[in-house]
């Protein structure tokens, strides 16, 4: 069966824009691929240094997957420094990867411009990232559009690897972008983002889900007036969560005039909190539950070592290295 594999950093909660842009279109390959899903807490080293907050947005990651609908038992959810063998892979991808290539990559020239800090780490993002995708084999990468890049530099990493040490020892995957949802706009219009506080988190509850649905930026025509639709902030959202048939009905309404943009807003909360309102209540009975969380991510664990010890040996030998003694 083909592999399909991803990541998310437990850096806080989890919004529309991850929803729509990674986790859905991630959670709908579980008919046809294998699925390894992980926490990426190694890579939020970088931006989270208090270790409660990073224990309880790890949790809240996997009640998250598993509250949407992830199998955990047919397939495999794992937090990436359970299996710490991904670093050593990241070591031999980063004698292999020039410092001139990742002065290209968006996350450090970002970091750069905005003059937040610049560590190593953000430097060797792309290699990390790279090792945790090629340690597993996978044949895709679903991801977010702001992502894409960073999976096109694991190829390119695998490449030179591959060029130095053995054709065909890294398997080069795909990255997969949800074409129809891109880069999914926040409450003021730009990209929705944990960094610009312009996010609607997935499960918090009704009344603030309500509340800040209500507060996406709209025109101030007058109810009477005739509105379009399309094209609006509004509009971008409603076509994500509601049918087509029941856009078209909203649209039309709208332009035959006498419905302000605060009724269709309400409509807009009743398309999204139809989606969450399940989930909502599950996410919240399996978060109260952190043993069988901490089973679940320890058993993904496990399988996940099974499935990228042989390839961490096949890269030890392709380098000249004795095959691995590392247990789990
Ligand atoms: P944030 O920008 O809030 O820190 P992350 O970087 O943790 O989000 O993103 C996790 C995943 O969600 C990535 O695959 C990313 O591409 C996707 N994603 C994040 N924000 C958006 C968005 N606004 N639209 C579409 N996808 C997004
Ligand atoms: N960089 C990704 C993000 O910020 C998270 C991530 C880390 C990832 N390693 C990965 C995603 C490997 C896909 C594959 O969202």
């Amino acid at each position: 069966m083909k592999r399909s594999l991803t990541g998310i950093r437990p850096s806080g909660n989890v919004h529309l824009g991850n929803y729509l842009g990674m986790i859905r279109p991630a959670l709908a390959r579980q008919d046809d691929y294998q699925c390894l899903y992980f926490l990426a807490d190694m890579h939020t080293v970088n931006t989270l240094r208090d270790a409660s907050l990073m224990r309880a947005y790890s949790y809240d990651l996997v009640a998250c997957w598993l509250a949407l609908g992830f199998d955990h038992k047919k397939h495999i959810l794992y937090r990436q420094s359970d299996v710490p063998m991904v670093a050593e892979l990241a070591w031999y991808l980063s004698c292999c990867t020039g410092m001139g290539f990742l002065e290209k990559a968006h996350a450090y020239k970002d970091a750069l411009a905005q003059q937040r800090e610049v560590n190593h780490g953000v430097f060797a993002y792309p290699v990390l990232m790279a090792a945790d995708i090629l340690m597993y084999d996978p044949d895709i990468v679903p991801v977010g559009k702001d992502q894409k890049q960073h999976v096109e530099m694991a190829r390119d990493i695998a490449g030179s690897f591959n060029a130095l040490f053995g054709d065909g020892c890294l398997k080069l995957p795909e990255p997969r972008v949800q074409q129809e949802v891109m880069a999914v706009p926040g409450l003021d219009g730009k990209k929705m983002s944990k960094s610009y506080g312009n996010e609607i988190p997935i499960f918090c509850d009704e009344k603030t889900l309500k509340k800040l649905v209500m507060s996406i930026k709209t025109d101030s025509t007058a109810l009477e007036a005739p509105k379009k639709l399309e094209g609006t902030l509004v509009s971008d959202f409603f076509s994500l969560f509601a049918t087509p048939e029941k856009f078209q009905d909203l649209s039309q309404r709208l332009a035959a005039g006498g419905l302000g943009w605060g009724h269709a807003k309400e409509e807009l909360f009743e398309v999204i909190n139809a989606e969450f309102r399940e989930p909502r209540e599950r996410y919240q009975r399996l978060r109260s539950d952190e043993p069988h969380l901490e089973k679940v991510l320890q058993d993904g664990a496990q399988r996940a070592f099974g499935i990228g010890f042989p390839v961490l040996n096949r890269v030890r030998k392709a380098v000249g290295f004795q095959a691995s003694r590392y247990h789990f």
